[in-house]
């Protein structure tokens, strides 16, 4: 019941994030107005309350209900999920302060410097890698036969 539960809301917080994601992408020109940029640092919020269910429910599904922690823990295409999650993280955190510190500004328009649409198009790259993974970790794949 556990494992069902945090596996749902485990895939329903990937979909919001990933729905988000998509979003901040197309909507971050090189320029933007400073109502796109209120919208921006929003959008943010939500990536980061459903990074936290994300992160939360993976956690569980890998100590806590399912399968033993050892199943995930020891493959290395499960360390490759964590690690690619990690770089978005960072890439998203480094955008949000951005559209943050924007959120107020009295400009009309404001420019977006290359480094935070660069971040977000490699978040977005992480997050197209991701489920390949996590479909293979999760039949054992990556896991030496011993
Ligand atoms: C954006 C980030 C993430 C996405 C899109 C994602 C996506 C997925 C998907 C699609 C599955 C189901 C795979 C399948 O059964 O075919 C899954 C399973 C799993 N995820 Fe994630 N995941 C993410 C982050 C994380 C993180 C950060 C953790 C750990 C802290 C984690 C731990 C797990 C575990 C342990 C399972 C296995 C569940 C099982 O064996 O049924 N995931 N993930």
């Amino acid at each position: 019941m556990a494992y069902v539960l945090f596996r749902s809301l485990h895939l329903i917080a990937a979909v919001v994030f990933a729905g988000a994601l998509i979003i901040k992408n197309l909507a971050t020109g090189r320029l933007i107005s400073q109502q796109d940029a209120n919208h921006l640092a929003r959008l943010s919020i939500l990536s980061l309350l459903s990074g936290l269910v994300i992160g939360g429910c993976g956690t569980a599904l890998w100590f806590w209900t399912g399968k033993p922690a050892t199943f995930y823990s020891e493959n290395p295409v499960f360390q490759i999920k964590i690690a690619l999650f990690l770089a978005l993280t960072g890439c998203l955190v480094y955008a949000a302060i951005f559209f943050n510190r924007h959120r107020k500004t009295q400009a009309a328009e404001i420019s977006v410097p290359t480094t935070i649409r660069l971040s977000l198009r490699c978040a977005m790259l992480c997050l197209t890698l991701i489920p390949f993974l996590a479909w293979a970790m999760a039949r054992g794949l990556g896991l030496s036969p011993n």
